[in-house]
């Protein structure tokens, strides 16, 4: 009788500290939510996490309090705080652990900042804009856009399902940048096709989710022992096998990233693990990216903005992909209005706490922003924000604010490495479609193109996307 006494004490005490004592109780957000983490863990395994924590703030303003422990911003100065100032120490969070492979950690997966910069140094100059810019790496993609419009157009007027097709396209790409020639040739290949839908096609959200916590939570001798009945999330075998083989070649191009890993000398499990993330990371996330935007590029609300694209093509059919406003435009309001990334990025406060903004967060806490609320929260930034409006970024006035909350690839030292890669593979295939082609959805497109969070990106949730090419006369 003693110990539930006690029990029921120390529960209602940590309640009590959580609501009242705690500095984070200043901090608007649902009582329940702050009251235990099982609300945020509710909408984590139900896939809800993004959208409910985007309503937390439509209701509560720019900081809310998810979790006893977690908070959410969306403010440029909370972006500016957590993820740009350089030695800052918002360190990553135990999170990222999900994403070692084969047992080992990759730059992603680094959760402090020395073994990150350890890492990066490596193969950094390989992901600049001058180096992505150069013949070999742009002809390389080029060549792909104009397969992936070969096969989109083989069958004149016949409907065809990009959401494969662009996901060859962005496996194809990166691996090309990653290992060429060793790379694969799903978009060519039908034998090769099985290994971009192993990963396109994956779901590993519950049982991601169920290892986080099992590790996060449980005593550091207890989890290992369960985890040996927990079934881990799948990882893409075919994928994982050729890559591990590739990163013990060395007959690779010396422009490729795997060039600069061999230099470093490596342990072979290492430079697999780097190699495996870039094209996990490269994949999904170019792939949905470019499949939202072209299917609203393909509505018949979206006419106008198709017609715009397709005449600055062909009024300036030999510029440099970067000198072409509108299609830059279109990217980046895709970028926006569909995250491919679109989730909170967690970081944890260091010692000694931190103000960020009008808030104090003691040490600790996890914080973090999501690309889906920065991108529609503040209207004046970004007015009518559900809406695909490119002209939004053509106009001069805000362009700062608008780029300071652009947040697709978030920003600082821990940004994606590989922005330049995926704006050039977006743009070379954009054009290529549009120069001379309109593209529609078919009439027999039925599938969900709603976001379907996975446990970092969002994907079509239906997974297929129907689209008709009409040549443009
Ligand atoms: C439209 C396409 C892409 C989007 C929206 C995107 C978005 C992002 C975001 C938001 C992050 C930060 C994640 C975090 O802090 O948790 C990130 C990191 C990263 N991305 Fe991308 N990415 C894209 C394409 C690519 C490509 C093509 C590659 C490489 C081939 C790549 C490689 C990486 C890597 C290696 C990191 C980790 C960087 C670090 O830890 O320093 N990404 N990406």
């Amino acid at each position: 009788m003693i110990t539930f006494y006690v029990f029921v004490f120390g529960l209602v005490f940590v309640v009590y500290e959580r609501l009242v004592l705690s500095p984070l109780s200043k901090i608007p957000g649902p009582s329940l939510a702050a009251a235990t983490r099982l609300v945020l863990m509710y909408h984590e395994f139900t896939r809800t996490r993004k959208q409910w924590i985007h309503e937390l703030h439509l209701r509560y303003g720019p900081v809310v309090r998810i979790a006893p422990d977690e908070v959410s911003f969306a403010t440029w100065d909370a972006v500016k705080e957590i993820y740009v100032f350089e030695g800052s120490g918002y360190e990553k969070t135990n999170f990222y652990k999900l994403f070692d492979n084969y047992g080992t950690m990759c730059m992603f997966s680094a959760t402090e900042k020395g073994p990150h910069g350890e890492r990066k140094k490596i193969f950094a100059d390989r992901y600049t804009k001058s180096y992505i810019m150069q013949p070999e790496v742009v002809n390389g993609i080029q060549d792909l856009a104009t397969e992936f419009v070969k096969k989109c157009t083989e069958n004149a007027g016949k409907a065809v399902d990009i959401y494969v097709y662009l996901h060859c396209y962005a496996l194809d790409g990166t691996t090309l940048h990653l290992f060429d020639p060793l790379g694969t040739h799903t978009l060519t290949d039908a034998g090769e096709l099985v290994k971009m839908k192993e990963l396109a096609f994956r779901d590993d959200l519950v049982d991601s989710y169920k290892e986080y916590y099992l590790f996060d939570l449980l005593p550091s001798e207890i989890a290992p022992l369960l985890a040996n009945y927990l079934r881990r999330p799948p990882r893409p075998r075919r994928i994982a096998t050729q890559v591990m083989n590739t990163a013990r070649r060395t007959d690779v191009a010396s422009h490729t990233v795997l060039s600069k890993l061999l230099e470093a000398k490596l342990p072979t499990k290492s430079i697999a693990s780097e190699m495996l993330d870039h094209t996990i990371a490269g994949h999904d996330t170019t792939g949905d990216g470019l499949c939202f935007l072209m299917h609203e590029l393909s509505l018949p609300r979206s006419a106008a903005a198709q017609e715009k694209l397709h005449r600055e093509l062909a009024e300036n059919p030999g510029a440099p992909i970067d000198d072409l406003p509108y299609l830059d435009a279109v990217v980046r309001e895709g970028l926006r209005r569909f995250s491919p990334i679109p989730m909170s990025l967690p970081r944890r406060v260091p010692k000694g706490g931190r103000r960020i903004g009008d808030a104090f967060v003691p040490e600790g806490t996890i914080v973090g922003c999501q690309a889906h609320t920065l991108h529609r929260l503040d209207e004046s930034v970004f007015p009518d924000p559900e809406a695909f409006i490119p002209e939004r970024w053509l106009e001069p006035e805000g362009a700062m604010e608008r780029n300071q909350l652009f947040f697709a690839f978030s920003t600082g030292g821990r940004g994606c490495i590989g922005k330049h890669l995926a704006l050039l593979e977006m743009k070379l295939l954009l054009r290529e479609v549009y120069s001379g082609y309109r593209t529609r959805v078919a009439p027999e497109m039925t599938a969900s193109m709603e976001l379907d969070d996975q446990i970092i990106v969002s994907r079509p949730k239906g997974q297929q996307c129907w689209i008709i090419f009409d040549e443009v006369a």
